[in-house]
């Protein structure tokens, strides 16, 4: 080979790896990490995209100077010169993806097997998947519920998900982590947040009429913070105060994602306006109590005209405990009556 066209290859790798390089660089594809396993999952993105960019700009540099340089004269339509095997190429080009491809399969391994491993002392949240919400529970402060995901930064964190219904799928894209909730399985995901902030959680498996609403949020909490929410939760549900212990139930479970209620300072209209209770249970035909407790465990039993069936999570009432359910009832007939 000719000094001048290796420097001409090389000068063609150098443009089209720059060129990929600064679009690889450029555009914001992932989102800001905002967890240890975050971070070692894009180090392994960018490990394996540094490697793809390599290998583009050696093969894009061959291609552009072979249709540059071994362009055939447009009447030529004789055939090319028959050429056999190179044993040296043949091993360089068996030999170097081999490498490349052993080292992405090692270092895998390793992210994968840190992002595994659970650090000590660390938290386990329930999380309950159902159409259409996210709940989460946390065992080990009884009786702590709550409809967003809130965690100390800098805890190891397990989620152990399951799902009442169907098929949903917990995604925090800033985690960089999926996992399918299955009905009938228990499935795991660990976290360790490092970052402060509210993060949004999505449903990513399509799971009926709500699936897009299907969203609440993850707050990474200093731990002081957090020591501080549990125990002011805690106090609130257990609290025998029913408004109190009901307005705690109502935010926990993130009624007000979806529903207005003026003494909540919600103004949500994915469901029912809760002030207008009292109307509504005229038009159904019911005693207001008996009408509030009846939507929350069988929400299908009346539909409000003018909003959709099967929105309202079916199983919510069940997941609540008969304390807290009587807490809520006494909370929305209490807060619709001065509404
Ligand atoms: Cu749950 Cu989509």
């Amino acid at each position: 080979m000719r000094r001048g066209s290796i420097a001409s290859l090389l000068g063609l790798g150098i443009v089209v790896g720059g060129i990929a390089a600064a679009v690889a660089l450029a555009l914001p594809w992932l989102p800001k990490p905002a967890s240890n396993e975050a971070n070692r999952i894009q180090s392994l993105f960018w490990f394996v995209v540094v490697i793809c960019i390599v290998i583009f700009a050696l093969v894009a540099a061959v291609m552009a100077y072979s249709i540059i340089r071994f362009r055939a004269d447009p009447d030529d339509d004789s055939d090319g010169p028959s050429i056999h095997g190179h044993t040296g190429l043949e091993i360089w080009w068996t030999l170097i993806p081999t490498i490349l491809v052993t080292s992405i399969g090692i270092v895998s391994a390793i992210v994968l097997s840190r992002d595994d491993a659970l650090g000590k002392n660390y938290l386990r949240v329930n999380v309950t998947a159902q159409q259409f919400a996210w709940s989460f529970s946390y065992p080990d402060s009884k009786g702590l519920t709550s409809g967003t995901l809130r965690l100390p930064r800098g805890r190891s964190v397990e989620l152990i998900l399951r799902s009442k219904d169907v098929i949903h799928s917990f995604w925090v894209s800033e985690f960089s982590q999926k996992q399918d909730t299955v009905p009938g399985l228990t499935t795991k995901l660990h976290i360790t947040p490092n970052k402060l902030g509210t993060f949004p959680v999505i449903c990513t498996e399509l799971c009926g009429l709500g699936h897009s609403v299907m969203r609440t949020e993850a707050i990474v909490m200093t731990p002081a913070a957090f020591n501080k929410w549990v125990a002011g939760q805690t106090k609130a549900i257990t609290s025998p105060n029913t408004g109190v212990a009901g307005a705690a139930v109502f935010k926990n479970n993130q009624c007000g994602a979806c529903h207005t209620l003026a003494a909540a300072g919600t103004a949500a209209t994915v469901g029912p306006d809760l002030d207008k209770l009292t109307a509504y249970a005229q038009q159904a035909g019911k005693p207001l109590p008996d009408f509030v407790r009846q939507s929350i465990v069988d929400p299908n039993a009346y539909i409000q005209p003018g909003f959709p069936k099967n929105v309202m999570p079916q199983t919510f009432g069940t997941s609540l405990s008969k304390q807290q359910l009587d807490a809520l009832v006494q909370y929305l007939i209490s807060s619709s009556k001065k509404g």
